[in-house]
């Protein structure tokens, strides 16, 4: 049986998230989603925000599930019986830091491997943290993340605006 993890910040899933996602759960049996809840840094969602939102997207897909985590990912990984890590690789600058943290997490873990899935073209340019600006200055996400999380994203840069 084969239980991978997807791990990530996921402030906020985008749709190059969710085509990993939807990629990563057809060649396995469980995908459980790994959301990073990471206290010294301050995400425009909270951990409990970022798992709702993952969940809504995934209603559709069966073999997914949504946890968050703190501490190492190689822990976590073991703590859910899961022999793989999945990430996405989008270009070259992608490469070193996923390679680093592949190899560590190999070596930490005594064996859990990274696999990695190539971006899909439309997505291979797409980061959270370029959907994060393009809202803060008004600008459309619409076609860089679902309509769930679009639709919370111009909220909350609402609410900043009257506060
Ligand atoms: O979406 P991101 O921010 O690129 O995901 C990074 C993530 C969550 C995979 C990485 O920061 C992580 O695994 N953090 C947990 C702490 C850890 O295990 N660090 C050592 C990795 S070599």
């Amino acid at each position: 049986m084969v239980r991978a993890i997807y791990p990530g910040s996921f402030d906020p899933v985008t749709l190059g998230h969710l085509d990993i996602i939807r990629r990563a759960a057809k060649n396995c049996d469980e995908l459980i989603i790994g959301v990073l809840n990471n206290k010294t840094k301050s995400p425009l969602f909270s951990v409990d925000e970022r798992v709702e939102l993952l969940q809504s997207v995934t209603e559709d897909i069966p073999n997914v599930q949504i946890r968050s985590f703190g501490g190492l990912l190689v822990d976590f990984a073991k703590e859910q019986n899961a022999n793989i890590i999945i990430r996405g690789l989008r270009a070259i600058t992608d490469f070193e830091y996923e390679l680093q943290m592949a190899q560590t997490n190999r070596i930490l873990s005594n064996g859990v491997d990274t696999m990695f899935l190539v971006a899909s073209n439309e997505y291979s340019y797409l980061s959270s943290t370029m959907v994060k600006e393009i809202a803060s200055f008004g600008g459309s996400i619409d076609k860089f993340a679902p309509k769930v999380v679009c639709d919370r994203m111009y909220e909350k840069y609402r609410s900043y605006m009257r506060s």
